[in-house]
């Protein structure tokens, strides 16, 4: 039976870029992924980048297309039934944030993987994960991991550590919460309908609008085409979206003096559902949860891939230390070190939501008084910090290796 260190189910932000800080320091590891990497590279997902997230790609040799290519914005504009308030983050924090997509962010990694000569296995299914102790738990020497590639052909390896980075549906949570885990779940009474158009930029900054009948937000893609999200019903179809709406609906959560949404074709329309999950622990002996396999959180903020990156930033050095020194104990303390931050991003991500959305037949004084909170906040220089620096992202936990 072949061995490998670290085994990655999941080519996402947290198994690739796991997969990356550990090539670095000199560790090997096999990443699966079930899906092709076009859909991989296709799949629509959201776009900003944390300051700390940027920094990682650059310090480690994946953001040159991300420096050249993605909008770098010092601001964001929230609209409040019209009235537009601007948050200078970059006057109040220091730092940018990078408007990148998802995708463009799996597509750097994906092709450095390739480039440093990594195990990459797209279409190819893991069928089992199992411990190698006496009672097939996780405590002990070695797993075992089971696939299946493209071809059907099946093999087994063995694997100092297992990572499950393979999103919000992973199989694999529940060998973790069976017994003393739990998974504590938050759903939300709205969702997101979002589009992609061909059109020119509205502003250079994204506006996050809110208005009596909901949310809206105004996000970019390229020079040419944007990004636009309006708070729809979780039940909504996109057959319920006729363009005709779509427009009125923009028009009238998101426009501003001197700020008209621009429009253009519509060429992808999609509904996202809003959900938060938090997994505790993380990790059960040599199985560990990194990114949404863990917690998801709901898009506004964009928090979710920040996150996965804050996961494996815990987790890579963790790692290295257990493989190169025999010392696991920054490994033991995973959870105790990532899931602070994980709560602190379902906090800022739920409080940002319910200020910006309406609740179903919200009435008159429920308005008013998110209204009214949201003026609270940006109106004060404390609050605007404090929404500043979430946005941006705390710096990423950093430990010597
Ligand atoms: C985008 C998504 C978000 O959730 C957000 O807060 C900002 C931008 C996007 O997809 O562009």
């Amino acid at each position: 039976m072949n061995h490998i260190p670290v085994a990655i189910i999941g080519a996402g932000p947290a198994g690739l870029t796991l997969a990356h800080l550990l090539h670095l320091q000199g560790i090997e590891s096999i990443v699966f992924e079930k899906r092709t990497r076009k859909e991989v590279e296709e799949t629509v997902r959201a776009g900003i980048l944390e300051q700390g997230t940027l920094n990682l790609m650059r310090e480690t040799g994946v953001g040159a297309r991300m420096e050249a290519e993605a909008d770098h914005d010092e601001a964001i504009d929230i609209s409040i039934n019209g009235e537009r308030i601007r948050i200078p983050l970059t006057e109040i924090t220091g730092h940018k944030v990078a408007i990148y997509p998802q995708h463009e962010y799996l597509k750097d990694f994906i092709a450095k993987r390739l480039e440093d000569g990594g195990e990459l296995l797209f279409s190819t299914t893991v069928d089992a994960v199992e411990g190698t102790g006496g009672t097939g738990g996780f405590d002990n020497d070695k797993v075992k991991v089971v696939y299946t590639e493209a071809d059907g052909s099946s093999t087994t390896i063995s694997a100092d550590y297992v990572i499950a980075a393979d999103g919000s549906s992973s199989p694999y949570r529940k060998i973790i919460t069976e017994g003393s885990g739990v998974r504590v779940r938050h759903e939300y009474p709205y969702a997101w309908f979002g589009i992609l158009v061909e059109a020119a930029k509205t502003q250079k900054e994204l506006i996050y609008a809110t208005h009596p009948e909901g949310f809206a937000l105004i996000s970019t893609r390229t020079d040419t085409v944007q990004r636009y999200y309006l708070q729809c019903d979780p039940n909504d179809t996109p057959d319920m979206w006729s363009d005709d709406r779509i427009w009125e609906q923009l028009h009238l959560r998101a426009d501003s003096p001197g700020i008209t949404v621009s429009e253009g074709k519509i060429f992808d329309k999609a509904v996202l559902r809003f959900r938060s999950a938090v997994t505790e622990p993380m990790q059960k002996g040599r199985l560990f949860l990194a990114g949404d396999a863990a917690h998801t959180v709901p898009p506004t903020g964009a928090k979710g891939l920040n996150l996965a990156v804050a996961d494996v930033s815990v987790l890579a050095p963790g790692l290295v230390r257990a493989l190169k020194k025999k010392d696991s104990a920054l490994l033991d303390d995973y959870t105790k070190l990532a899931l602070p931050r994980v709560w602190k991003a379902q906090h800022f991500s739920y409080w940002m939501s319910s200020m910006l959305h309406a609740v179903p037949d919200e009435d008159y004084f429920a308005t008013q008084r998110r209204f009214a909170e949201l003026h609270s906040v940006l109106g004060s220089e404390a609050g605007q910090r404090y929404i500043a620096e979430q946005y941006v992202g705390r710096d990423l936990p950093r430990f010597e290796v």
